[in-house]
């Protein structure tokens, strides 16, 4: 019998509207622009203002992207996943308040957390629902408002991070195209390196988490940088060997945007041409579970069926690995 493979079959997007430069930033941490663009490759973020706005405010909008663009009955949809690791709360998932937004009243949904590594996994769980024949569409939405827990004092982290939403639709392919191999890593003794220590089990909210600043990022960057590197990069190597691709074979390197020089780093071990890299780390910084679906969003026009892309990422946990998957679709 004919593995069914799962291909994307639709992108949608939503960036909010405000936009945190870096010349705004040197005027809130002893930072310049210049430092942050040379040192990550940011030159702007965009950041969810507004009373009551969370995650789902931007899973909505994307999905509802995705949809219109895609002529969707969302009743077809039978499954949600939001990639976040920033929830809206919790306990209730955002994952059932989105779905119910969207129109998708026939689905059931969860939230899927693992940093920034969340869409990546999301990929490899909605690809396995649809390749089992148990399902047919599936919406991944990646949302990060990663403003929430900022804080935005700490120039270490204030620079990096920004919020927005992507999402995908999973198909079956006939044909062939679709997520075809992937390689999938995590290790916990990585996650004094990059964590929000506060607000879990561990340490529920108190007076002290909240003056001790327990509740925001806390990150070693020349730590998790090193790290980051080295596993994107070795993991993606892992999918090229078992594939025998060669590196003239890729299209794209659709690779988790945290910082401009792992992106460079990652694309180096492979000697890509820099027109194979998608970037808009520039444009959002650092948008968690967002980056992967926001890349394919803005690069969707370029992409041809058939194409070869292989994603990256690497987050806290830490948690990280690749994906080699062909395009199924021609924009236009
Ligand atoms: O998405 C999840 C995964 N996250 C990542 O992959 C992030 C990985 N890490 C990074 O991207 C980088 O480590 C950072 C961008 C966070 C920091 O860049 P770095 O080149 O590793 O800087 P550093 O932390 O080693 O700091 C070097 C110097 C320090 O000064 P001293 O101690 O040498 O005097 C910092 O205090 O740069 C200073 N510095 C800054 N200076 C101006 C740190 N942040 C800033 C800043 N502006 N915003």
């Amino acid at each position: 019998m004919k593995k069914i493979t799962a291909a994307i079959t639709a992108v949608g997007k939503y960036l909010p509207e405000y936009v945190l430069t870096n010349e705004i930033l040197e005027g809130m941490v002893d930072t310049t622009s210049d430092w942050i663009l040379t040192r990550t490759g940011i030159q702007e973020r965009r950041i969810l203002k507004g009373e009551g706005k969370g995650s789902s405010y931007m899973a909505i909008r994307a999905g509802k992207d995705l949809i219109a663009k895609s002529n969707l009955d969302p009743q077809e949809i039978d499954l949600v996943i939001i990639a976040t690791a920033t929830p809206d709360m919790k306990a209730a998932s955002t994952a059932a308040f989105v779905a119910t937004e969207i129109g998708a009243t026939n689905a059931f949904s969860f939230d899927l957390e693992s940093a920034c590594s969340s869409f990546l996994y999301g990929m490899s769980v909605a690809a396995t629902y649809i390749e089992s024949g148990k399902y047919k569409k599936v919406l991944l939405i990646g949302s990060d408002m990663n403003s929430s827990f900022i804080d935005y004092t700490d120039r270490k982290t204030c620079i990096i991070f920004g919020d927005g939403a992507g999402a995908v639709l999973f198909e079956p392919n006939n044909e062939g195209y679709g997520l075809i191999d992937e390689y999938l890593r995590t290790d916990g003794s990585g996650r004094d390196f990059l964590k929000v220590e506060a607000g879990g089990s561990l340490y529920p909210p108190t007076h002290e988490t909240i003056d001790q600043k327990k509740h925001f990022v806390h990150q070693e960057g020349k730590t998790v940088f090193k790290y980051a590197v080295s596993n994107m990069a070795d993991s993606a190597e892992k999918l090229l060997v078992r594939n025998n691709l060669v590196k003239d074979e890729i299209d794209w390197l659709v690779a988790h945007q945290a910082n401009k020089r792992i992106i460079d780093a990652t694309a180096s071990r492979f000697d890509l041409d820099e027109s194979k890299v998608m970037m808009n780390i520039q444009k959002y910084g650092n948008t968690t579970s967002a980056t992967l679906p926001l890349l394919l969003n803005d690069y969707e026009n370029q992409l041809k069926k058939g194409d070869k892309l292989i994603f990256a990422a690497f987050g806290g946990g830490f948690s990280w690995g690749a994906i080699y998957l062909t395009w199924a679709y021609n924009k236009n």
